[in-house]
């Protein structure tokens, strides 16, 4: 199994070399003085703030039903929604992130890469490990000083596992791994709700803003380095493999950007709502033209890549994306 492991390729190997050197700027070369892991302390949760989570984030506290519950179930809903995003965060760099970073890292995920790239996807995999740590301890100190545990029921995993195993499963054999690298760029080109609007909302602890401005900041460098994996993931695919992903590409922004409603079902429980009374708030909360435009929105630089690298020359890609309300270039 080791051996195995050692030696599998995330996508089917190649024979033919990538037809265009899509060259490669690195953005850490200056890593030892930029990188959180490097230059900052870790941030330990502090103080009682106006607000645990901005609720424009959350939007069920505002609905009537919620908010009819009290002051009391409104911040305990909000410290459950901070220590999602802190689990979202830890789970989603073990699972999403570090293994594809490791595989580039270590000349295993099937494309013909750079050797700059590969040297640097071993900065990203100790960037991320240090988000995912970050994030653990500072749920525990969350806890200790709000008394709100982070604990679901069935330890079940943040919705974004459960949505990949259907991209996965909805693969044909020849390309199924290559979601894997698809959700890596997704996840690190997309900028989250969370992490652009959390540093500048003075109604949170300051604790909760460094905490996320740290990792944002890391995530710039992120960000053009899995832009740049794209390239060559696309060039490396046959245009066969092309029309076999492409499609799946806005399940997997949705699945990362789309709410967990399971997490926000089962805390609503816990504050008392009734079971109709859940999924009223659920359904007015996040009706559907919300969820598309919010998504369409975060996701418009991310649709722009996948323009410039022909994807949605695809006849198939392109109806999925238009299907899923994704703004499509011309
Ligand atoms: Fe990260
Ligand atoms: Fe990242």
């Amino acid at each position: 199994m080791y051996r195995h492991k050692a030696t599998e390729l995330l996508v089917a190997a190649r024979t033919e070399r990538v037809r265009h050197d899509v060259g490669y700027n690195s953005r850490f070369g200056r890593w030892d003085a930029l990188a959180g892991v490097r230059t900052r302390p870790q941030r330990s949760f502090e103080g009682l703030a106006a607000l645990y989570f901005p609720p424009e984030l959350h939007p069920v506290v505002t609905h009537p039903l919620v908010a009819g519950r009290g002051e009391d179930a409104v911040e305990w809903l909000l410290v459950r929604r901070l220590h999602d995003y802190l689990d979202f965060t830890s789970e989603l760099e073990s699972l999403g992130v570090i293994p594809v970073a490791t595989a580039i890292s270590r000349g295993r995920s099937g494309l013909h890469l750079p050797q700059g790239m590969r040297a640097d996807a071993f900065k990203i995999v100790t960037d991320e490990a240090w988000h995912a740590q970050g994030s653990y301890d500072f749920a525990q100190q969350l806890q200790r000083v709000s008394g709100v545990s982070p604990g679901r029921s069935h330890s079940s995993p943040p919705a974004f596992a459960g949505r990949l195993d259907i991209i996965r499963d909805g693969l044909a054999d020849e390309v199924r791994g290559v979601e894997a690298i698809v959700f890596a760029v997704v996840s690190e080109t997309l900028i989250s709700g969370v992490l652009s609007a959390i540093p500048r909302d003075e109604r949170l602890s300051k604790s909760v803003r460094d905490h996320v401005r740290d990792h944002a900041e890391d995530e710039g460098r992120h960000h053009v380095y899995f832009r740049s994996v794209l390239r060559h993931l696309w060039s490396a695919l046959t245009p066969k493999e092309r029309s076999a992903v492409g499609p799946c590409v806005p399940a997997a922004i949705y699945a990362f950007l789309e709410p967990d409603y399971a997490r926000v079902i089962e805390d609503l429980r816990l504050v008392g709502l009734s079971e109709r009374d859940v999924e009223q708030v659920v359904e007015e909360s996040w009706p559907k033209e919300r969820v598309v435009r919010e998504v369409s929105e975060a996701s418009r630089s991310l649709v722009r890549y996948f323009c410039e690298v022909g994807a949605l020359g695809d006849p198939a890609t392109r109806s999925s994306f238009e299907e899923s309300g994704l703004m499509v270039c011309g």
